[in-house]
């Protein structure tokens, strides 16, 4: 969601700005622009639509010659995706210039005391307002101008600034929004995210909330908001930038569901230790293990999915009731939290506003928050009481696939732990069970190896107006994730529902044709979903089914069958969504959708 590069150096900076930008464009982005200095003044180039669009209007960034500049890819959240609400933003002599990602709440109060001073604002942005703020404090000392607006304005905010009037300097300030700094030998770097300055520098520093830091081409300066300078460490990035390039497939998507056997692994496998679960990152004894009385999993989209599975396993493993909510639910309903309660956060990309502000609500009522995360350094893992990453490296499809299937493990791994030290799990069973877990990394490298029979069946659906997915219990979740990955990137509607609450009035959707994906993959209730199975055929439904090897019977119900193989039934979700995976995929492709960047998305959804 939105996207800062800015750099200065020795270098050109525009061509740099521009490669940043590309490697941001999977957080989402409806415009694109830059300011650069060439050596007299400030030029901005901008334009509503694909980085490409800006691209050819500087030519690939050779018509914007200067060594200082900053960039933005913008996702509208106030006024249209324009050319004038695109990014930067100048002040009224266009001697300052200001990209911003996040929300200035306070917006409105402030442009109307600039327009009462005579600002005239040419955008329906809430960022422009930062810009005539800038000069209306601006008396030559840039820190003190950025200090004084940092003291006016409310929201969250990272933002990229450069002043004509200093062309040796630019600035990056941060609250609430992600950003980082970088440097190596030919000068230093902002960016939102790593991957954007990854070709240049491994050495990055995160910004934290309402620093400011001065970048000059040979060093960095940290300050507070009253201006005290501040010391940083930086950090030494060290996954493989590769891991942030398509690598021959045809998308990020299709190369990170091919990741997900190894992202699985990456997650289980250092946190087996000889035939036990140990997850030292927890910091629980068994006794604060045994203390817990109540488990809170919030998050959003498809963390949230992973979270539904893990209240089905947790409570089935660790008998210790599970409430998930949606990040954005629980911050307003204030939440019962009682002593014994621990809360967990599940977040891909660590930012996300609404589960990082569900952390916060949580800590200030006196709870610990787990975090499980897969950004190493992001807000959530920074915040967090105690962290369990996730390993499955850059994610960059706005879709997650492989996050999410690294997630379900994470969560497979603490329900065992607490099955475990809590007594509900024999040792023979938790023994088989470790087992099916390590099982899992291989049984998905086969179901991915099956991957033409799912896309000759999807070319099949790339005209469908609706489809549902039904389930039960842990089939439900599946079936959310299911119904989220083919609306998301295909553009179809589609719905999830309990399989047996359909015929509570959503039934009378169906017809003649109309796709149903049942899931069934919980050996005790095979017989309730054929019953469902049976009621939407009845109706005209085509269904395909998708359960366990064995489970012939179901093919008296279903049209198309997909199985996959025997594991734990509380495991199920992990090789159920591959097959839904790979049909949503399929049929965007088919449809010739921007599978890796849907429309009106965000990868990392930094406002609420
Ligand atoms: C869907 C998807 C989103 C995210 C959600 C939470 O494919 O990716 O639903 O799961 O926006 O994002 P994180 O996990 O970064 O907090």
């Amino acid at each position: 969601m939105c996207g800062i590069v800015g750099y200065i150096g020795k270098k050109q900076a525009a061509p740099i700005i521009l490669d940043g930008l590309a490697k941001l464009e999977y957080r989402g982005y409806d415009s694109a622009g830059m300011a650069i200095y060439d050596g007299e003044k400030i030029n901005i180039k901008k334009s509503v639509g694909r980085l490409n669009v800006l691209e050819n209007l500087t030519h690939g960034g050779e018509t914007m010659p200067g060594v200082l500049g900053i960039g933005h890819t913008r996702w509208a959240t106030h006024g249209a995706p324009s050319d004038e609400n695109s990014h930067p933003h100048f002040n009224k002599d266009e001697t300052i210039a200001v990209v911003h990602n996040g929300i200035i709440e306070n917006y409105l109060p402030l442009k109307k005391k600039m327009m009462d001073k005579g600002y005239e604002f040419r955008s329906e942005t809430d960022t422009e307002v930062l810009a005539h703020l800038l000069d209306y404090y601006y008396k030559g000392n840039p820190l003190e101008a950025i200090t004084k607006v940092l003291h006016r304005v409310e929201g969250s905010y990272a933002l990229g600034i450069m002043f004509a009037e200093h062309p040796d300097e630019i600035f990056a300030v941060r609250k609430d929004s992600p950003l980082i700094v970088g440097q190596n030998d030919d000068g230093c770097f902002i960016a939102s995210d790593v991957p954007a300055v990854l070709k240049y520098t491994r050495t990055v520093t995160y910004v934290e909330n309402q620093e400011i830091v001065r970048l000059r081409d040979d060093h960095m300066h940290f300050y507070t908001v009253d201006e005290e300078e501040i010391q940083k460490t930086p950090v030494t990035i060290d996954w493989d930038a590769n891991a942030a390039e398509k690598g021959g497939y045809e998308h990020f998507m299709l190369k990170e569901m091919y990741e997900q056997p190894k992202t699985v692994n990456d997650t289980i496998s250092p946190r087996i230790k000889e035939n036990d679960i140990v997850i030292e990152e927890l910091n629980m004894s068994d006794e604060d293990i045994l203390a817990v009385k109540k488990i809170h999993i919030v998050a959003c989209g498809s963390a949230y999915h992973t979270g539904v599975t893990a209240k089905y396993v947790i409570e089935g493993l660790a008998r210790i009731p599970v409430e998930v909510d949606v990040a954005s639910e629980f911050r307003y309903r204030n939440p019962i939290l009682e002593e014994g309660a621990l809360v967990v956060v599940i977040s891909q990309s660590g930012e996300t506003a609404d589960t990082l502000a569900a952390l916060r609500e949580s800590q200030a009522r006196g709870f610990k928050v787990l975090g499980i995360v897969n950004v190493v350094g992001s807000s959530i893992a920074r915040e967090a009481d105690n962290v369990m990453y996730t390993w499955a490296g850059p994610e960059i499809a706005v879709a997650t696939t492989k996050a999410y299937s690294a997630q379900l493990v994470a969560l497979y791994l603490l329900a065992m732990k607490f099955g475990k030290v809590r007594g509900k799990i024999s040792d023979a069973e938790f023994k088989e069970m470790l087992n099916d877990l390590k099982c899992l990394p291989d049984q998905i490298e086969l179901l991915l190896g099956n991957k033409e029979r799912i896309q000759r069946f999807a070319n099949r659906y790339v005209g469908a107006k609706d489809v549902f997915f039904i389930g039960r219990g842990i089939d439900y979740a599946i079936s959310m994730e299911g119904s989220l990955k083919l609306k998301e990137i295909s553009y179809i509607h589609s719905e999830a529902y309990a399989a047996g609450e359909l015929k509570h009035g959503t039934i009378s959707l169906i017809e003649e044709g109309t796709l149903v994906a049942a899931v069934s993959t919980q050996p005790a209730l095979f017989q309730k979903t054929i019953s469902n199975m049976v009621e939407v055929k009845a109706r005209g439904a085509f269904v395909l089914a998708v359960t366990c090897e064995g489970n012939k019977e179901i093919e008296k119900a279903a049209d198309y069958v997909i199985y996959i193989p025997e594991t734990n039934p509380y495991f199920a979700n992990s090789l159920a969504i591959i097959p839904l995976q790979l049909f949503g995929y399929y049929v965007a492709v088919g449809k010739g959708c921007d599978v890796d960047k849907p429309r009106n998305l965000a990868k990392s959804v930094t406002v609420e």
